[in-house]
Protein backbone atom coordinates (compact mmCIF):
# COMPACT_ATOMS: atom_id res chain seq x y z
CA UNK A 1 0.00 0.00 0.00
CA UNK A 2 1.13 3.60 -0.46
CA UNK A 3 1.83 5.64 2.31
CA UNK A 4 0.31 8.67 2.10
CA UNK A 5 0.61 11.51 5.16
CA UNK A 6 -1.09 14.71 5.13
CA UNK A 7 0.77 18.29 5.19
CA UNK A 8 0.49 21.30 6.18
CA UNK A 9 2.18 24.00 5.56
CA UNK A 10 2.74 27.46 6.78
CA UNK A 11 4.62 30.63 4.83
CA UNK A 12 5.10 31.37 1.34
CA UNK A 13 7.75 33.74 1.77
CA UNK A 14 11.26 33.38 0.10
CA UNK A 15 12.20 29.93 1.92
CA UNK A 16 7.98 28.80 1.62
CA UNK A 17 7.59 29.57 -2.14
CA UNK A 18 10.85 27.67 -3.02
CA UNK A 19 9.71 24.62 -0.51
CA UNK A 20 6.18 24.79 -2.29
CA UNK A 21 7.97 24.29 -5.33
CA UNK A 22 10.19 21.33 -4.64
CA UNK A 23 7.30 18.89 -2.92
CA UNK A 24 4.88 20.17 -6.27
CA UNK A 25 8.33 18.40 -8.17
CA UNK A 26 9.49 15.72 -5.80
CA UNK A 27 9.39 12.09 -6.55
CA UNK A 28 9.10 9.78 -4.04
CA UNK A 29 7.14 6.88 -2.96
CA UNK A 30 5.45 8.35 -0.19
CA UNK A 31 2.03 10.54 -0.93
CA UNK A 32 2.15 14.29 0.64
CA UNK A 33 -1.32 15.83 0.50
CA UNK A 34 -1.37 19.43 1.39
CA UNK A 35 -4.36 19.68 3.33
CA UNK A 36 -3.75 22.94 4.45
CA UNK A 37 -1.81 25.95 2.80
CA UNK A 38 -1.26 29.70 4.62
CA UNK A 39 0.28 32.05 2.30
CA UNK A 40 0.15 34.65 4.41
CA UNK A 41 -0.59 35.65 7.82
CA UNK A 42 -3.95 36.49 6.75
CA UNK A 43 -5.16 34.05 3.92
CA UNK A 44 -5.07 30.51 3.51
CA UNK A 45 -6.43 27.62 1.42
CA UNK A 46 -8.28 24.75 2.50
CA UNK A 47 -11.17 22.69 1.92
CA UNK A 48 -13.37 21.06 4.99
CA UNK A 49 -13.15 17.70 2.83
CA UNK A 50 -9.27 17.80 3.18
CA UNK A 51 -8.67 17.66 -1.16
CA UNK A 52 -5.35 18.94 -1.32
CA UNK A 53 -4.31 21.71 -2.54
CA UNK A 54 -3.26 22.25 -6.60
CA UNK A 55 0.22 23.46 -5.16
CA UNK A 56 0.45 24.32 -9.08
CA UNK A 57 -2.15 26.95 -9.10
CA UNK A 58 -1.65 27.99 -5.17
CA UNK A 59 -0.68 31.54 -5.88
CA UNK A 60 -4.04 32.41 -8.16
CA UNK A 61 -6.37 30.16 -5.77
CA UNK A 62 -8.85 32.06 -3.94
CA UNK A 63 -8.01 32.05 -0.56
CA UNK A 64 -10.07 31.71 2.87
CA UNK A 65 -8.72 33.66 6.33
CA UNK A 66 -6.09 31.17 7.95
CA UNK A 67 -7.78 29.28 10.62
CA UNK A 68 -6.69 30.26 14.32
CA UNK A 69 -3.79 28.13 15.46
CA UNK A 70 -6.58 25.97 18.29
CA UNK A 71 -8.80 25.69 15.06
CA UNK A 72 -6.13 24.70 12.75
CA UNK A 73 -5.07 21.65 15.49
CA UNK A 74 -8.95 20.57 15.71
CA UNK A 75 -9.30 20.78 11.69
CA UNK A 76 -5.86 18.55 10.69
CA UNK A 77 -6.58 15.77 13.87
CA UNK A 78 -10.14 15.32 11.91
CA UNK A 79 -8.75 13.81 9.38
CA UNK A 80 -7.16 11.17 10.91
CA UNK A 81 -3.77 10.90 9.31
CA UNK A 82 -0.60 11.19 9.73
CA UNK A 83 0.32 14.90 9.59
CA UNK A 84 3.16 16.97 9.02
CA UNK A 85 3.16 20.72 9.86
CA UNK A 86 5.58 22.49 7.99
CA UNK A 87 6.30 26.00 9.79
CA UNK A 88 8.20 28.43 6.60
CA UNK A 89 7.80 31.62 8.96
CA UNK A 90 9.94 33.41 11.99
CA UNK A 91 6.32 34.09 13.49
CA UNK A 92 6.61 33.36 17.97
CA UNK A 93 2.99 32.97 17.96
CA UNK A 94 3.39 29.88 15.74
CA UNK A 95 6.20 28.39 17.83
CA UNK A 96 4.55 28.75 21.08
CA UNK A 97 1.84 26.25 19.60
CA UNK A 98 4.25 23.82 18.53
CA UNK A 99 4.05 21.42 21.97
CA UNK A 100 0.44 21.71 21.88
CA UNK A 101 0.96 20.79 18.01
CA UNK A 102 3.24 17.43 19.14
CA UNK A 103 0.44 16.51 21.71
CA UNK A 104 -1.70 16.18 19.51
CA UNK A 105 0.57 13.89 17.09
CA UNK A 106 1.20 16.40 14.86
CA UNK A 107 4.77 16.61 13.87
CA UNK A 108 6.63 19.84 13.00
CA UNK A 109 9.47 20.53 10.38
CA UNK A 110 10.77 24.11 10.34
CA UNK A 111 13.55 26.30 9.60
CA UNK A 112 12.11 29.00 12.40
CA UNK A 113 14.52 29.22 14.95
CA UNK A 114 12.35 30.90 17.62
CA UNK A 115 10.79 28.03 19.57
CA UNK A 116 14.27 26.31 19.80
CA UNK A 117 16.19 29.39 20.67
CA UNK A 118 13.82 31.54 23.26
CA UNK A 119 13.08 30.55 26.83
CA UNK A 120 14.59 27.34 28.49
CA UNK A 121 10.85 26.69 29.28
CA UNK A 122 9.37 26.41 25.82
CA UNK A 123 12.50 23.96 24.49
CA UNK A 124 11.78 21.52 27.46
CA UNK A 125 8.44 22.10 26.94
CA UNK A 126 9.07 20.78 23.12
CA UNK A 127 10.98 17.91 23.96
CA UNK A 128 8.94 16.58 26.85
CA UNK A 129 5.90 16.55 24.42
CA UNK A 130 7.75 14.74 22.14
CA UNK A 131 8.70 12.03 24.34
CA UNK A 132 4.77 11.22 25.08
CA UNK A 133 3.11 8.21 23.78
CA UNK A 134 1.18 9.31 20.23
CA UNK A 135 2.93 12.88 20.34
CA UNK A 136 4.52 13.99 16.73
CA UNK A 137 8.15 14.34 15.96
CA UNK A 138 10.14 17.49 15.33
CA UNK A 139 12.82 18.12 13.08
CA UNK A 140 14.42 21.50 12.73
CA UNK A 141 17.71 20.86 10.98
CA UNK A 142 17.62 24.77 9.18
CA UNK A 143 17.17 26.46 12.36
CA UNK A 144 20.96 26.05 12.14
CA UNK A 145 23.40 26.69 9.60
CA UNK A 146 20.53 26.44 6.80
CA UNK A 147 20.21 23.19 5.19
CA UNK A 148 23.67 22.19 6.72
CA UNK A 149 24.07 18.92 8.36
CA UNK A 150 25.16 19.89 12.22
CA UNK A 151 21.53 19.04 13.96
CA UNK A 152 21.26 15.80 12.61
CA UNK A 153 25.05 14.34 13.14
CA UNK A 154 25.26 16.34 16.45
CA UNK A 155 22.14 14.37 17.92
CA UNK A 156 23.41 11.06 16.13
CA UNK A 157 26.85 11.09 17.89
CA UNK A 158 25.14 12.50 21.24
CA UNK A 159 22.37 9.57 20.89
CA UNK A 160 25.14 7.02 20.46
CA UNK A 161 26.90 7.98 23.90
CA UNK A 162 29.65 10.59 22.49
CA UNK A 163 30.13 13.43 24.51
CA UNK A 164 30.74 16.80 23.02
CA UNK A 165 33.51 19.20 23.97
CA UNK A 166 33.55 21.93 22.32
CA UNK A 167 31.19 23.82 19.24
CA UNK A 168 32.88 27.08 17.31
CA UNK A 169 31.64 28.36 14.22
CA UNK A 170 30.56 30.63 12.00
CA UNK A 171 26.67 30.86 11.87
CA UNK A 172 25.63 34.08 10.17
CA UNK A 173 26.25 34.12 6.04
CA UNK A 174 25.86 38.03 6.90
CA UNK A 175 29.05 38.07 9.06
CA UNK A 176 30.55 35.11 7.19
CA UNK A 177 30.57 37.39 4.25
CA UNK A 178 31.51 41.02 6.30
CA UNK A 179 34.10 39.63 7.72
CA UNK A 180 35.41 37.52 4.86
CA UNK A 181 35.99 40.67 2.43
CA UNK A 182 36.93 42.71 5.81
CA UNK A 183 39.94 41.10 7.10
CA UNK A 184 42.05 38.55 4.81
CA UNK A 185 45.54 36.84 4.69
CA UNK A 186 45.97 39.39 2.49
CA UNK A 187 47.10 43.23 3.43
CA UNK A 188 44.02 45.20 2.18
CA UNK A 189 42.68 48.46 3.02
CA UNK A 190 39.07 48.16 2.80
CA UNK A 191 36.50 49.34 5.64
CA UNK A 192 34.27 48.07 7.42
CA UNK A 193 31.65 50.31 7.10
CA UNK A 194 32.08 49.65 2.94
CA UNK A 195 31.76 46.32 3.10
CA UNK A 196 28.87 47.00 5.46
CA UNK A 197 27.14 48.76 2.79
CA UNK A 198 27.82 46.59 -0.13
CA UNK A 199 26.23 43.89 1.68
CA UNK A 200 23.55 45.21 1.98
CA UNK A 201 23.56 46.55 -1.47
CA UNK A 202 23.97 42.69 -2.55
CA UNK A 203 20.88 41.39 -0.54
CA UNK A 204 23.16 39.59 2.04
CA UNK A 205 21.89 41.68 5.16
CA UNK A 206 18.53 42.03 6.57
CA UNK A 207 16.55 45.23 5.58
CA UNK A 208 17.95 46.98 8.54
CA UNK A 209 21.43 45.91 9.04
CA UNK A 210 22.02 46.04 12.51
CA UNK A 211 19.81 43.17 13.01
CA UNK A 212 22.39 41.04 12.00
CA UNK A 213 25.38 43.50 13.27
CA UNK A 214 23.74 42.98 16.89
CA UNK A 215 24.88 38.99 17.15
CA UNK A 216 21.50 37.93 18.26
CA UNK A 217 20.91 35.54 15.06
CA UNK A 218 23.70 33.82 15.90
CA UNK A 219 23.42 34.19 19.44
CA UNK A 220 20.12 32.11 19.19
CA UNK A 221 21.55 29.68 16.98
CA UNK A 222 23.87 29.27 19.59
CA UNK A 223 22.11 28.68 21.98
CA UNK A 224 20.27 25.48 19.81
CA UNK A 225 23.88 24.26 19.48
CA UNK A 226 24.40 24.38 23.50
CA UNK A 227 21.19 22.94 24.29
CA UNK A 228 21.70 19.79 22.17
CA UNK A 229 24.93 19.41 23.63
CA UNK A 230 23.22 19.18 27.21
CA UNK A 231 23.82 23.27 28.43
CA UNK A 232 20.48 24.72 30.18
CA UNK A 233 20.83 27.97 28.49
CA UNK A 234 17.84 30.01 29.74
CA UNK A 235 17.76 32.23 26.21
CA UNK A 236 20.10 34.00 23.39
CA UNK A 237 20.81 37.22 25.95
CA UNK A 238 22.03 34.93 28.97
CA UNK A 239 25.87 34.74 28.05
CA UNK A 240 27.65 37.36 26.51
CA UNK A 241 27.13 38.12 23.09
CA UNK A 242 29.52 40.84 21.07
CA UNK A 243 27.54 43.73 19.07
CA UNK A 244 29.27 44.82 16.21
CA UNK A 245 26.71 48.03 16.14
CA UNK A 246 29.19 51.10 17.97
CA UNK A 247 27.17 51.99 21.02
CA UNK A 248 26.63 55.28 19.98
CA UNK A 249 24.69 54.16 16.99
CA UNK A 250 22.57 51.94 18.89
CA UNK A 251 19.76 54.46 19.36
CA UNK A 252 19.78 55.99 15.75
CA UNK A 253 16.41 55.48 13.99
CA UNK A 254 16.64 55.69 10.24
CA UNK A 255 18.76 52.70 8.33
CA UNK A 256 20.40 55.49 6.49
CA UNK A 257 21.36 57.60 9.18
CA UNK A 258 23.01 54.65 11.12
CA UNK A 259 25.15 53.75 7.49
CA UNK A 260 25.95 57.23 6.79
CA UNK A 261 27.48 57.56 10.54
CA UNK A 262 29.14 54.48 10.60
CA UNK A 263 32.08 55.08 8.85
CA UNK A 264 32.98 56.94 11.80
CA UNK A 265 33.84 54.49 13.78
CA UNK A 266 35.88 52.38 11.27
CA UNK A 267 38.74 53.27 13.11
CA UNK A 268 38.28 51.27 16.15
CA UNK A 269 37.78 47.69 14.45
CA UNK A 270 40.42 48.54 12.18
CA UNK A 271 42.69 48.38 15.18
CA UNK A 272 41.59 45.30 16.03
CA UNK A 273 42.11 43.80 12.54
CA UNK A 274 46.02 45.48 12.40
CA UNK A 275 46.41 43.89 15.68
CA UNK A 276 45.11 40.68 14.34
CA UNK A 277 47.09 40.71 10.70
CA UNK A 278 50.29 41.68 12.79
CA UNK A 279 49.87 38.01 14.41
CA UNK A 280 49.42 36.51 11.55
CA UNK A 281 45.26 36.15 12.03
CA UNK A 282 42.17 37.23 10.47
CA UNK A 283 39.10 38.52 12.33
CA UNK A 284 35.83 35.92 12.22
CA UNK A 285 32.40 36.01 13.84
CA UNK A 286 32.23 33.14 15.79
CA UNK A 287 29.79 31.23 18.55
CA UNK A 288 31.47 29.08 21.10
CA UNK A 289 29.92 26.24 23.02
CA UNK A 290 32.70 25.06 25.64
CA UNK A 291 30.67 22.09 27.51
CA UNK A 292 33.07 21.08 29.98
CA UNK A 293 33.75 24.86 31.28
CA UNK A 294 29.34 25.70 30.68
CA UNK A 295 31.00 28.77 28.70
CA UNK A 296 28.60 30.15 25.80
CA UNK A 297 29.92 33.16 23.63
CA UNK A 298 29.41 35.50 20.73
CA UNK A 299 31.77 37.69 19.05
CA UNK A 300 34.76 38.52 17.43
CA UNK A 301 37.94 35.88 17.51
CA UNK A 302 41.46 35.67 15.76
CA UNK A 303 42.36 32.86 13.58
CA UNK A 304 45.27 31.88 12.47
CA UNK A 305 45.99 32.35 8.49
CA UNK A 306 46.23 28.86 8.38
CA UNK A 307 42.82 28.20 10.32
CA UNK A 308 39.96 26.92 8.32
CA UNK A 309 37.75 29.22 9.21
CA UNK A 310 40.31 31.94 7.60
CA UNK A 311 39.70 30.02 4.36
CA UNK A 312 36.37 30.87 4.59
CA UNK A 313 34.37 31.95 1.32
CA UNK A 314 31.52 34.42 0.18
CA UNK A 315 28.61 34.11 3.05
CA UNK A 316 29.39 30.21 3.91
CA UNK A 317 28.90 28.84 7.68
CA UNK A 318 31.47 26.58 9.02
CA UNK A 319 31.90 24.35 12.33
CA UNK A 320 33.68 22.95 14.25
CA UNK A 321 32.66 20.27 16.50
CA UNK A 322 35.08 18.81 19.27
CA UNK A 323 34.08 14.99 21.03
CA UNK A 324 35.54 12.25 22.35
CA UNK A 325 35.29 10.44 19.16
CA UNK A 326 36.27 13.66 17.20
CA UNK A 327 39.44 15.04 19.10
CA UNK A 328 40.42 16.58 15.82
CA UNK A 329 37.52 18.32 15.42
CA UNK A 330 34.42 17.57 12.89
CA UNK A 331 34.35 20.23 10.40
CA UNK A 332 31.26 21.27 8.82
CA UNK A 333 31.40 23.99 5.95
CA UNK A 334 28.55 24.96 3.35
CA UNK A 335 26.36 27.99 1.88
CA UNK A 336 24.17 28.61 5.20
CA UNK A 337 21.91 30.60 3.95
CA UNK A 338 19.41 31.29 0.84
CA UNK A 339 16.13 30.22 0.33
CA UNK A 340 16.70 27.21 -2.70
CA UNK A 341 18.99 25.74 -0.02
CA UNK A 342 16.92 25.94 3.00
CA UNK A 343 13.61 24.73 1.44
CA UNK A 344 15.81 21.65 0.53
CA UNK A 345 16.43 21.29 4.51
CA UNK A 346 13.01 21.53 5.65
CA UNK A 347 11.91 19.21 2.66
CA UNK A 348 14.47 16.71 3.51
CA UNK A 349 13.22 16.86 6.99
CA UNK A 350 9.36 16.37 6.02
CA UNK A 351 10.36 13.09 4.02
CA UNK A 352 12.43 12.42 7.08
CA UNK A 353 9.43 12.50 9.36
CA UNK A 354 6.77 10.96 6.83
CA UNK A 355 9.13 7.74 6.90
CA UNK A 356 8.98 7.34 10.50
CA UNK A 357 5.61 8.20 11.46
N1 LIG B 1 15.96 32.90 3.88
C1 LIG B 1 16.95 32.14 4.31
O1 LIG B 1 18.04 32.06 3.71
C2 LIG B 1 16.79 31.34 5.57
C3 LIG B 1 17.84 30.50 6.00
C4 LIG B 1 17.68 29.72 7.15
C5 LIG B 1 16.49 29.83 7.87
N2 LIG B 1 15.50 30.67 7.44
C6 LIG B 1 14.27 30.76 8.23
O2 LIG B 1 13.17 30.38 7.41
C7 LIG B 1 11.98 31.03 7.86
C8 LIG B 1 11.30 31.73 6.69
O3 LIG B 1 12.21 32.70 6.18
P1 LIG B 1 11.88 33.56 4.86
O4 LIG B 1 13.17 34.18 4.49
O5 LIG B 1 11.13 32.73 3.89
O6 LIG B 1 10.89 34.68 5.47
P2 LIG B 1 9.83 35.58 4.70
O7 LIG B 1 10.19 35.70 3.25
O8 LIG B 1 9.64 36.79 5.54
O9 LIG B 1 8.48 34.72 4.74
C9 LIG B 1 7.73 34.48 5.89
C10 LIG B 1 6.33 34.06 5.48
O10 LIG B 1 5.60 33.64 6.62
C11 LIG B 1 4.30 34.24 6.61
N3 LIG B 1 3.79 34.32 7.97
C12 LIG B 1 4.28 35.00 9.02
N4 LIG B 1 3.51 34.81 10.10
C13 LIG B 1 2.51 34.00 9.73
C14 LIG B 1 1.38 33.44 10.40
N5 LIG B 1 1.15 33.69 11.69
N6 LIG B 1 0.56 32.63 9.70
C15 LIG B 1 0.77 32.37 8.39
N7 LIG B 1 1.83 32.87 7.71
C16 LIG B 1 2.68 33.68 8.37
C17 LIG B 1 4.57 35.59 5.99
O11 LIG B 1 3.36 36.18 5.57
P3 LIG B 1 3.11 37.78 5.83
O12 LIG B 1 3.91 38.45 4.76
O13 LIG B 1 1.64 37.96 5.69
O14 LIG B 1 3.59 38.09 7.22
C18 LIG B 1 5.50 35.18 4.85
O15 LIG B 1 4.76 34.62 3.79
C19 LIG B 1 12.43 32.00 8.99
O16 LIG B 1 12.21 31.40 10.23
C20 LIG B 1 13.93 32.15 8.71
O17 LIG B 1 14.67 32.48 9.87
C21 LIG B 1 15.62 31.41 6.32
Amino acid sequence: MVKSVNVAIIGSGVVGSSYISQLKNLKSNIVFNVVYLAKTSESALYTTDYKPVDLASYETATTSPILPLNDLVKYLKGANRPTILVDNTSSQAIADYYPTFIKEGISIATPNKKAFSSDLKSWTEIFQAVEQPGAGLVYHECSVGAALPIIAPLKDLIATGDKVDSIEGIFSGTLSYIFNEFSTAEKSDVKFSDVVIKAKELGYTEPDPRDDLNGLDVARKVTILARLSGLDVEGPTSFPVESLIPKELEGVSSVAEFLEKLPNYDADIQKVKDEAFAEGKVLRFVGKVDVNANKVSVGIGKYGFDHPFASLKGSDNVVSIKTSKYPNPLIIQGAGAGAEITAHGVLADTIKIAERI
